[in-house]
């Protein structure tokens, strides 16, 4: 934290996008989790999220995006997060769709959050990707590598079994913890490995 504080002065602030993906558990996981945390987070949700929402997750659109600090429109190109000058800790799009994962990985900025990820990637900020799609095909892979070389963090939601959860909301909290570990937000949201025993 010592680092952020740094980093960012006294106002930490953290994009999160969330794009048509499945799996848009992981993103509200992560948005309720951010509220413990002195951290001003900044909402992007796309058309393609907007769609998939009714299918996966119960309440609003608006109750979802009031888990943020500022929910963003993602047509707006003029957004505060659209810019270089806007100090962020970095950006997590959650969850990442092949589509979006194809603008990251050749620089299309059409929306907003496609915009925003190419700023962080460019200010040189940690920028995750929480992928879901199986199996990958050949272009997703290559576009997993291209947005690798140019800084981004490919995060696949694929939860770990260690620590044998036994509900969902278990599974997508080991995602949400690793995603936060990532952009070095100290935190217990999920059990790590051999904590039990304390070694
Ligand atoms: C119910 C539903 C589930 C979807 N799940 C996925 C998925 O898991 N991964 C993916 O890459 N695309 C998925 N898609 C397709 C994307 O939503 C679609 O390609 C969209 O254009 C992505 O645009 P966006 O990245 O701007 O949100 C899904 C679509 C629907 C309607």
């Amino acid at each position: 934290m010592r680092y952020l504080k740094s980093v960012l002065g006294t106002k930490k602030r953290l994009i999160v996008a969330v794009s048509g993906g499945s799996g848009l558990i992981y993103a509200k996981d992560l948005l309720e989790s951010l509220k413990s945390f002195e951290i001003e987070t900044h909402l992007v949700v796309t058309a393609g999220a907007k769609q998939v929402f009714p299918t996966e997750l119960k309440g609003t659109l608006k109750a979802f995006e009031a888990l943020a600090d500022v929910a963003h429109k993602d047509t707006d190109l003029g957004a505060s997060i659209a810019s270089g000058s806007f100090r962020a800790l970095g950006m997590v799009i959650v969850p990442c769709s092949a589509g979006t994962l194809a603008k990251v990985a050749t620089g299309f900025t059409d929306n907003l959050v496609a915009r925003a990820a190419h700023v962080t990637l460019k200010e040189n900020r940690p920028l995750i990707l929480v992928l879901r799609e199986a199996p990958y095909s050949r272009p997703m892979l290559k576009n997993m590598l291209e947005a690798k070389d140019a800084g981004a963090t490919i995060m696949p939601a694929s939860p770990g079994f260690y620590n044998q959860p036994e509900t969902i909301a278990q599974l997508v909290a080991g995602i949400t913890a690793r995603t936060l570990d990532l952009l070095g937000i100290d935190n217990s949201h999920s059990p790590r490995w051999k904590d039990s025993d304390g070694t």
